[in-house]
């Protein structure tokens, strides 16, 4: 599998089929990426970004996948803590510490929570965890589904910064963690260097840092 951060929050899982996750990037359009399925983890606009004209299988918590119905999109809709397979790939929805709602979509319609995902496709399991501040029950992210790659967010002020992130990594136990959510914007600034450095020095997690539009290989 090969999985790309297009930047944000927004990454693509290409295997054996391709998933992309939070469908917006800063200044530019996602959309040529061609995704089989969506999955917006919470109804931020820097999140929901392209969901609509995408027009994708998408897999969003219930309230959102009842708006993006309302639009004709063709969704899966779950909630926090279940797992779902679609076309072969699974997702489970995990918790996160953080707000939502719909920018544009008008009163009668609640965003629900929000969310994070662990992704499993050909035998690599990927926690998406949206924007979300640290919390102690990513642990149970980490023992329920062994993530084996993290990505975490860093940028402070909206989510966790560097400190937070380096103890969810710890909490979460996976062998990678690709940090996200940092410098799109001056006040989301953070050196992902210094979050490599902390957590290399100290643990035996590897970071890899992604320029946007970057890509890794993973697993077979
Ligand atoms: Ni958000
Ligand atoms: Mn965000």
């Amino acid at each position: 599998m090969q999985l790309t951060w297009l930047g944000h929050s927004c990454v693509l899982l290409s295997g054996s089929k391709k998933v992309l996750i939070d469908p917006y990037i800063e200044g530019g359009s996602v959309r040529e990426t061609d995704p089989d399925i969506v999955a917006v983890t919470h109804g931020h606009a820097d999140h929901m970004g392209e969901a609509v004209a995408l027009n994708r299988k998408t897999v969003a918590i219930t309230e959102i996948a009842r708006y993006l119905k309302t639009k004709g999109l063709p969704v899966e809709s779950m909630n926090i803590g279940g797992t779902i397979r679609v076309d072969g790939i699974s997702f489970t929805m995990t918790a996160a510490l953080h707000s939502s709602f719909i920018e544009g979509a008008g009163p009668g319609f609640s965003a629900g929570a929000a969310a994070g995902f662990v992704i499993g496709m050909d035998g690599v399991n990927v926690y998406h965890a949206g924007d979300t501040a640290l919390f102690s029950d990513m642990k149970l992210i980490g023992e329920l589904y062994h993530p084996d790659i993290a990505l975490l967010p860093i940028g402070g002020r909206f989510t966790m910064g560097i400190a937070e992130a380096m103890m969810a990594a710890t909490f979460i136990g996976a062998k990678t963690v690709i940090p996200i959510h940092y410098n799109t914007w001056e006040k989301i600034t953070a050196d992902p260097h210094q979050f490599k450095k902390a957590i290399e020095r100290t643990t035996d997690i590897k970071v890899t840092i992604l320029k946007p539009g970057e890509s890794m290989q993973t697993g077979s």
